[in-house]
């Protein structure tokens, strides 16, 4: 069982190097089983999340490999169309690998991802848009068999700007033949970063940041090396994280362009926020002024940052209102926060934040990736010793070197596997 332990009161200071993006590395990855040939990926988070899809790749019958300094090395020729129930299981992105397996044997059989802590998160999307281009979907002893010898071009609208199911549209239309509209489309970073290494790789593609996206399907794509975009959420975690230390973080690598929602409700909570050419100065500023908070698609502010700001409000001088309309069930970090003396009520898809003066160090369980974030930002900020217990390693999925980072900001912190220093157990 691995548990992070936290000194409070922190006050976070020093500089702090953003890592590439989880969520565009994945479909990235995915996407490359669409072609034949050597790609090295640079700026790849070293995350257990990434090294499932790096598994779930060769177990497809891909050469992939972690080399180190955030690179990834994958080497394509034949592809089988099983995906191992273990893997998708492990990690709900694990099922991107849907659309290219189609598109390269005609055939792809996935397991169902099962229910999620965050919510029931299923893939009618995803297979409304491989239908649209006249797949053939069936259900049969918990997989979903997707079949068509040839993709046609279509439009897809998709009820929701769902992020995966836009992308699982866009890597199967790109070798489909004629041209496919999607509307409605999600219009997240992770999008255009996916559509510019499809891009790269030989494909036609329109509109990727907009609502809508044409594809204009070409015979093959051929491989290409491609660098990761930065971790928007990784770098609004330490703003956040500076922001309630009173801290003062300069944070490099990070794209601006991504954080515009982050900025401004860390200025409207009462931070500094400089941005200058080389990243973002955040400078905490008490008292914490309270927030009105909706979660939204890009470009509205992220549901994957909420339970991070959650954190913060906890100390607001005032009342805040955090409302989640992406998500069903992201609020179960709030009786976390309450154990540590956050007064937190849960109305609906409301989380209602009566600011207290000061939260003290408590056991509490990291039930998902952001919740674990959010309860290290509690934890830097409350008095004595927090223990945060992350029994499926919620935080090292998202985090890369978390625990360094901290400490180079001045944290002082343990981090133990079964009792034992985390550090000498290596990343996984
Ligand atoms: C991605 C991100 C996740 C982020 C989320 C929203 C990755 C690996 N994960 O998840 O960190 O929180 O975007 O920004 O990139 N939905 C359906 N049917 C579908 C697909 C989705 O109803 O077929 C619903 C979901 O239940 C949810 C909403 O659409 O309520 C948004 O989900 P989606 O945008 O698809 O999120 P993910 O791609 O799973």
């Amino acid at each position: 069982m691995r548990k992070i332990y936290i000194k409070g009161k922190a006050t976070l200071k020093g500089e702090v190097q953003i890592s590439g993006s989880k969520n565009a590395a994945l479909p990235i990855l995915a996407a490359t089983i669409l072609l034949k040939g050597e790609c090295t990926f640079t700026n790849v988070p070293h995350l257990l999340d990434i090294i499932t899809i790096i598994r779930m790749l060769r177990a497809l019958g891909i050469k992939a490999e972690y080399i180190g300094k955030g690179r990834v090395k994958v080497s394509v020729n034949n592809v089988k169309h099983m995906a191992p129930y273990e893997l998708v299981t492990k990690m709900r992105a694990s099922f991107f690998v849907i659309g290219p397996i189609l598109v390269r044997n005609g055939l792809a059989k996935i397991p169902l991802p099962g229910g999620c802590a965050i919510g029931s998160r299923p893939v009618n999307l995803h297979l409304k848009g491989l239908e649209a281009l006249g797949a053939k979907v069936k259900m049969e002893h918990g997989f979903v068999i997707v079949q068509a010898d040839k993709l046609r071009g279509g439009k897809v609208y998709l009820d929701f700007p769902s992020v995966g199911a836009t992308e699982t549209v866009m890597m199967a239309a790109t070798l489909a033949s004629g041209t496919t509209v999607i509307e409605n489309a999600a219009k997240e970073p992770e999008i255009i970063d996916l559509a510019n290494f499809l891009i790269a790789a030989g494909a036609k593609i329109k509109g990727a940041g907009t609502e809508i996206i044409e594809i204009e399907g070409v015979g093959t794509l051929h491989a290409v090396d491609y660098p990761i975009i930065p971790d928007r959420i990784e770098a609004g975690t330490f703003m956040v994280a500076a922001a309630a230390t009173s801290g003062d973080v300069f944070l490099k690598g990070v794209a601006v362009e991504h954080l515009e929602a982050v900025i401004q409700k860390l200025k409207e909570a009462g931070s500094e926020v400089q941005v200058e050419p080389s990243g973002i100065r955040v400078k905490g500023r008490k008292p914490i002024k309270p927030l009105d908070i909706k979660t939204l698609p890009f470009p509205g502010f992220p549901t994957d940052m909420q339970a991070q700001f959650a954190a913060l409000l906890a100390c607001a001088e005032g009342t805040s209102v955090i409302s989640e309309t992406v998500f069903e069930n992201r609020f179960m970090y709030v009786h976390e926060l309450n154990r540590m003396g956050a007064n937190i009520r849960l109305e609906g898809q409301s989380a209602i934040l009566h600011g207290v003066p000061e939260l003290s160090g408590a056991p509490v369980m990291a039930t998902d990736l952001r919740a674990g974030a959010a309860l290290a930002i509690a934890a830097l900020m409350a008095e004595g010793e927090t223990e945060i217990i992350d029994t499926e390693n919620h935080i090292a999925r998202g985090y890369e070197n978390l625990i360094e980072k901290f400490k180079g900001l001045g944290v002082s912190l343990k981090d133990q596997i079964n009792g034992s220093d985390a550090e000498k157990l290596g990343p996984f």
